[in-house]
């Protein structure tokens, strides 16, 4: 099979560019940068990704030596595109500064690379050093206005170098510039489709399972219920069978929902645990957002552990099946140089023994979510299953915001100038959020914006550039009512994660549901989360919704929802008791990340 190396220098841009390449229909793995080159030999091409480090670095990435001689197509990428520059004999220059965000990229030559693209176009920059002299043999292919060297190529060796992103989608045309790396320059067929790996699955399903039986904890999100259908599939209903936890922190009606589908799919009957007790308790009196994750992966870890000493385990008849996918493995470690920025609680010590003694299937471990859709449509699941919104493992735990003191807003006079110019007032949270800011996580406090007109292309170049112009925010959202806030009336009150505030966050989440199905939006956005925040005026908490766009979940963008439409919804949600206020997120990933934590 014909597969392209995606070689990782940290970061998560790696798995951007391995999605990209398999969806122009390549199979693509991401391996360390510093993988020995004998192992590169069976790959078509190789595609260096970014990464957080400077080559100035001495700790930094670095392939083993021999790489760039080794003859085969090449496109480095950022940190990527340094490395081919540094490692054949031209030269990268520390940068005093950074630059993030859309520049124009003026081609100059259209041959190999940039086959078929205008001869201007939008890049997306997120860098600090960058390569100030060519290597031999090499020409300019493309430039900035604060980059010469934005894009150079040895067209006859197949080798490239691009200081901006193609894989992000602020890079409109970067699907084409990958394409044509893969055509021109490795010669691929691009005709791999993931629906056509369905029998080989199946069939390393039923080798791996060798007559045993298959217990999976199915969440009712698209990746355990393929894992679980493919099983299912592979072997028979009467040798796999499904638990649902239920921790107390799923949307309103979601468990009965689910319950539903699988009765109604003959999937097999689906076992529902309440844990939700065990969930609550654990967590009681935590604040911090890391602690809480870690607490509710124990706890999950603990129930399904008591599950699996109830006699499943004995003996070698049992596999744990599980829903793992690609960003998974390599986010927990997976690779070398990959930070861990997300703990998962399918690698975790129980389950980790499970593994080395050999009893955990893991059939989407190759796969992309979105490759996962694609093979339940070849298994021919519903829609509705297939195609739900991404909820996270910890669930509504992670949107409920707790603060550990009562806290005044901040005033931040840059940030208030900067805002006031665009005609609107701005003040800082005392209350922070996880961010990804030149492929680093970030936690930096949230910027609240009132008072101003509301227009979708204003406020979101104005929060692009707020969070370009000021590390102290790495998120901004827009007060949905036209009048000021008079900050001194509101405050951050000290809260923690309690039945109460989740059943206030499951009815604003289950309103602003219901009005996305109603707009007939569902289909167009990637997910919704609704945040609770304990910013009150009366007493009561406030509501964030961040409906963004994606393909992946690696980058989003902030979806435009109708002005009117939000218009009704805030409405809403402030007839619900207990919500003083709501904000719109119009922060796009980068810089803030999906979730708030
Ligand atoms: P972020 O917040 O990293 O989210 O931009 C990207 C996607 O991942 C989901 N997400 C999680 N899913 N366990 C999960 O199963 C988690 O801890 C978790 N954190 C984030 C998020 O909903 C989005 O789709």
């Amino acid at each position: 099979m014909e597969t392209i190396a995606v070689l990782d220098s940290g970061g998560q841009y790696a798995h951007l560019i391995a999605r990209k390449v398999r969806e122009l229909g390549v199979y693509a793995e991401i391996v360390p940068v510093g993988i020995p080159i004998v192992e590169l030999e069976r790959y078509s091409g190789l595609i260096l990704s970014g990464g957080p480090s400077s080559v100035f670095d001495e700790q930094s990435p670095k392939p083993e030596p021999g790489l760039f001689e080794i003859g085969k197509p090449m496109l480095g990428i950022c940190y990527g595109h340094q490395l081919i520059a540094q490692g054949l004999g031209g030269l990268v220059e520390r940068g005093q500064t950074h630059e993030f965000g859309s520049a124009t990229l003026h081609i100059q030559s259209t041959a190999g690379l940039f086959d078929g693209l205008p001869l201007h176009n939008r890049v997306w920059m997120s860098h600090g050093d960058q390569v100030v002299r060519l290597p031999l043999g090499f020409k300019i292919l493309g430039e900035t206005d604060n980059c010469q060297i934005a894009a150079m190529g040895d067209v006859e060796r197949g080798i490239y170098g691009l200081q901006f992103h193609p894989e992000v989608i602020h890079t409109p045309q970067g699907a084409e510039i990958l394409g044509n790396f893969l055509r021109n320059a490795c010669h691929c067929s691009m005709d791999w489709h993931p629906r056509d790996r369905i029998a080989s699955i199946q069939a390393s399903i039923s080798e791996q399972v060798q007559g045993r039986k298959v217990l999976f904890f199915l969440s009712g999100g698209v990746d355990s219920t393929v894992a679980y259908a493919l099983t299912v599939k592979a072997l028979d209903a009467a040798s796999v069978e499904a638990v649902y936890v239920d921790t107390g922190f799923m949307r309103h009606g979601e468990t009965a929902e689910i319950e539903e589908a699988f009765s109604s799919l003959g999937l097999g009957r689906l076992n529902v645990v309440d844990a939700s007790e065990q969930f609550f308790n654990s967590l009681q009196g935590i604040m911090d957002p890391e602690r809480k994750r870690m607490i509710i992966g124990q706890a999950f870890v603990n129930v399904q552990d008591r599950i699996l000493e109830n006699g499943h385990f004995e003996g070698d008849e049992w596999m744990l099946g599980q829903g793992t996918i690609y960003p998974d493995t390599i986010e927990s470690g997976g690779t070398q140089s990959a930070a861990v920025i997300k703990t998962h609680h399918n690698r975790v010590d129980s389950i980790q023994a499970l593994m080395d003694a050999g009893l955990v299937l893991e059939p989407l471990t190759e796969f992309y979510k979105d490759e996962v859709r694609e093979i339940g449509i070849g298994l021919g699941l519903p829609d509705r299953l297939l195609n739900r919104h991404p909820f996270p493992g910890p669930g509504l735990a992670i949107r409920c915001l707790c603060s550990d003191n009562d806290q005044q807003a901040d005033q931040h006079e840059g940030i208030v100038s900067f805002a006031r110019r665009s005609g609107y007032k701005a003040f800082l949270l005392p209350l922070r959020s996880v961010g990804v800011q030149g492929d680093s996580r970030s936690y930096a406090k949230v910027t609240v914006l009132h008072g101003g007109e509301f227009n979708h292309g204003q406020v979101l170049t104005l929060a692009t550039e707020l969070t370009n112009a000021f590390r102290s925010t790495n998120r901004i959202v827009l007060s949905l009512e036209p009048e000021e806030l008079e900050m001194s009336e509101w405050a951050i009150k000290r809260s923690s994660l309690t039945r109460e505030r989740i059943g206030l966050l499951q009815a604003a989440d289950s309103q602003v549901t219901d009005f996305v199905h109603e707009s007939g939006l569902y289909g167009e956005i990637w997910q919704c989360p609704v945040v609770l925040l304990p910013w009150s005026r009366t007493g009561g908490e406030t509501i964030v919704i961040r409906p963004v766009t994606s393909v992946d979940g690696m980058t989003a963008a902030v979806a435009e929802l109708p002005v009117d439409g939000l218009k009704v919804l805030t409405a809403r949600l402030k007839s619900i008791t207990g919500i003083d206020a709501v904000f719109y997120d119009i922060s796009h990933k980068p810089p803030s990340t999906i979730e708030w934590e």
